[in-house]
């Protein structure tokens, strides 16, 4: 027999990280029908996250429109002190500001469930009633009477969040058990299934002014990779979805690696599949068909599984086996209803969950295309309007996307769940961006009736579900641009503009002579002695859809910022940070609802951490147009070259602003933001502190990277901070 080992573990290697788009494409690589007035902006600024929607409805309602010349109202001031970069194990907040721990991985979030040990030995069957692992996005529901949703609400709401991924090192007593190239703990495995997915807490302000949440609520959920789903959209019943879980291709279990999030005008959540991919096994492609391999291969499905769970020894039943056996994706049986030859398929998409209805079944939309979701934006919410959500792929040279209801909105279908979902979110046209070299852009439609797609001769569609099922080879057909790893998106609430974070780029994809205007550095950022080469720090671009209308096929677009060291030389710190708000590779990036205009920007960052951890920065931007053309000089030891280029106003120009709010924990990453329905609780999450641990060391407490949030010589936890003002104000102003 082997002797059990723990597989080593590429810990400074981002799982994020990863680019399988090899196609030749360039790379290139009011809404609110009216402008909103000074008077709504007012108004808009007592709403909160739905309730701005709800504000916006009323508004349109009510004919709200434009005050005519002089309506800019007075940009918001950034009311605290920037709080310095840091190394150090601890979460950093300016003076005046209190952060609290809400909930931790493990926490129990059910009667009976037992206090979490954090030392690999909760019983795993436990995991199913605790908090995920890898804190992510999250929105805030606000709890009324009747608990239902109610926006404005301020002292109780139901905090839904994703749980990404996991951290072996700190889950088993020694880190994942593997044999002989095999997991053979079941229970461990067990207890991963259940850390990814979802979580819905209930969560209430005491009158002591301190933030908790309930652990018996009956609102309380865990979604996981267990959970069963339906495939809902065009793609439901399509040959490539057909499993041996539902040989009609309808149903699935479970959703995996959570990204970013989003919402519904209705009151529902929707999360993201992200790196969905890395989890299946494909060690072998015989039998598989040319077309299958060539979608694998786009989507970068191959080799054992990130965590091997295909390869589990040791079910006690055939249930069992079959929840082990559904992470392969080779061909193991004679068609496709007797094995998961096409579950890769099952995964990848945006997935709906009414966290009103604890026993609802979530849907994943297939209408908003398959791929490496990050986030789903909502647009601007318009009575009469579609609906719009914007939404990023993330992986190198991957693209963004756009996704129009054919319904228009209708405020009667406010709190109808997954019935309004079926009505908004299944069908509907499916864009991806392209970005012009003189700052225009399309939204290009991603359907068997575009003779690009219908023609394509990289891969040969068989129907109009296989357009959504093969997303990326369709942008690929139509000419998409290939960017800097497409994160989060958020709109502006005063003005429609679109935010999209990109995070950055290796030396092989930015290369000198492989920028263009939208992804426009190719630099050097040495970190350690050691060359950091393409885009290193990443960059926030924004785009205004013709017209203010979020349903165009035309756009505008600048960069609003990019990142990097404020010592930098000139050509790359483009944006002239200073020792108060520079920062590395932007991810999370979101628009306060309760104080519209405040933008809230994450970092989730290897390539600036010699000098801090990352961090949460506090932004007033300007909009779309406000700066001018420039021409940036690369650079590549001696060999230079030009990239032409639209960068927006610096911060501290033209009334916009930027400072660093908040700094982590060592190894960790900021991700998810929500704030309450008066904006002045803002939840904020630190995902994997510790992350670069070895496997190794689980044994030795004192070489833990951190030991945050719990100190001593405990292990880490992601967990989710509450962040309020100690004089009860709005946060960040
Ligand atoms: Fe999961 Fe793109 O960050
Ligand atoms: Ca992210
Ligand atoms: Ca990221």
């Amino acid at each position: 027999m082997n002797a059990p080992t723990t597989r080593p573990r590429q810990a400074l290697i981002d799982p994020d990280d990863q680019g399988y788009n090899r196609t030749a494409n360039p790379s290139l690589n009011h809404l609110i029908e009216q402008r909103l007035s000074r008077r709504s902006l007012l108004r808009g600024g007592m709403a909160s996250a739905g309730g701005a929607l709800l504000g916006s409805l009323s508004l349109a309602a009510c004919g709200g429109g434009s005050d005519g010349a002089g309506d800019s109202p007075a940009p918001l001031q950034l009311g605290f002190n920037p709080v310095a970069k840091s190394l150090a194990d601890a979460v950093i907040v300016p003076a005046g500001y209190s952060a609290s721990v809400l909930f931790r991985l493990g926490d129990p979030m059910a009667a009976g469930v037992p206090e979490y040990r954090n030392d690999g030995t909760d019983e795993p069957g436990s995991y199913d009633r605790r908090a995920g692992d890898h804190h992510d996005g999250m929105t805030w529901f606000g709890l009324g009477s009747g608990d239902r949703w109610e926006p404005r609400a301020a002292q109780r709401g139901l905090l839904v969040q994703n749980h990404e991924a996991i951290t072996p090192v700190f889950l088993h007593p020694n880190g994942q058990t593997i044999r002989a190239g095999a997991r053979s703990v079941p229970g461990e495995v067990l207890r991963e299934f259940y850390l990814h997915g979802v979580s819905i807490i209930e969560t209430s302000k005491g009158s002591n002014g301190q933030w908790s949440y309930q652990r018996d609520s009956r609102l309380n959920r865990r979604v996981h990779t267990l959970t069963p789903m339906e495939l809902s959209g065009p793609a439901k019943g399509s040959a490539q979805l057909v499993t041996a879980y539902d040989p009609q291709g309808g149903k699935v279990r479970g959703t995996l690696n959570n990204c970013a999030n989003g919402s519904t005008p209705w009151g529902t959540y929707l999360t993201c599949e992200e790196n969905w991919a890395g989890y299946f096994r494909l060690a072998s492609t015989q039998g598989h068909d040319a077309r299958t391999l060539s979608n694998y291969k786009r989507y970068g499905v191959s080799g054992e599984g990130r965590e091997l769970w295909a390869t589990t020894q040791g079910a006690a039943n055939a249930a069992e086996q079959d929840s082990y056996d559904r992470w392969n994706a080779q061909v193991r049986a004679a068609n496709a209803a007797q094995d998961y030859r096409y579950g890769p398929n099952t995964y990848g998409w945006v997935v709906e969950i009414d966290p009103f209805n604890p026993n609802s079944t979530p849907k994943k939309r297939t209408a908003l295309g398959r791929f490496g979701h990050e986030g789903a934006a909502l647009g601007p919410v318009q009575a009469g309007q579609p609906l719009v959500w914007y939404m990023g792929d993330d992986a190198r040279n991957e693209y963004v996307y756009k996704f129009v209801s054919d319904a228009l909105w209708d405020s009667a279908d406010l709190g109808k769940g997954l019935a309004a979902g079926d009505k908004y979110l299944d069908k509907g046209k499916l864009y991806v961006a392209r970005f012009n070299e003189d700052g225009s852009g399309e939204w290009l439609h991603l359907s068997l009736a575009n003779p690009a797609i219908r023609g394509y001769a990289g891969y040969a569609f068989a129907d109009e579900a296989d357009v959504y099922i093969n997303a990326r080879h369709a942008a690929d057909a139509v000419g998409a641009t290939k960017m800097d790893r497409p994160e989060w998106t958020s709109i502006n609430p005063l003005n429609g503009d679109v935010y999209l974070t990109l995070t950055n780029n290796n030396a092989s994809n930015r290369a000198l002579d492989k920028t263009n205007a939208a992804n426009p550095r190719s630099y050097n950022d040495p970190k350690n002695g050691k060359d950091q080469k393409g885009n290193p720090n990443g960059h926030v671009l924004r785009f205004a859809d013709a017209g203010r209308n979020p349903a165009a096929t035309r756009l505008t677009w600048d960069v609003y910022l990019f990142g990097a060291r404020a010592s930098a030389p000139a050509q790359v710190n483009l944006s002239g940070l200073t020792a108060d708000n520079d920062f590395s590779s932007p991810d999370g990036l979101w628009f306060s609802q309760a104080a519209p205009g405040l933008l809230w920007l994450e970092t989730d960052d290897g390539a600036y951490t010699d000098v801090t951890n990352c961090m949460l920065l506090a932004a007033v931007p300007g909009q779309v147009g406000d700066g001018a053309a420039k021409t940036i000089v690369n650079q590549d030891g001696d060999k230079t070259r030009e990239q032409k280029t639209f960068i927006g106003a610096r911060p501290g120009e033209k009334n916009t602003q930027l400072k660093r709010f908040l700094v982590g924990p060592k190894g960790c990453e900021i991700t998810g933001i929500a704030e309450s329905g008066d904006g002045r609780a803002l939840f904020v999450n630190i995902q994997h502190p510790g992350e670069d641990t070895a496997e190794a060391d689980i044994g030795n407490p004192a070489r833990y990277q951190s030991h945050w949030p719990d100190g001593g010589n405990a292990r880490p936890r992601s967990a989710t901070l509450v962040i309020t003002r100690n004089d009860g104000g709005l946060i960040g102003l």
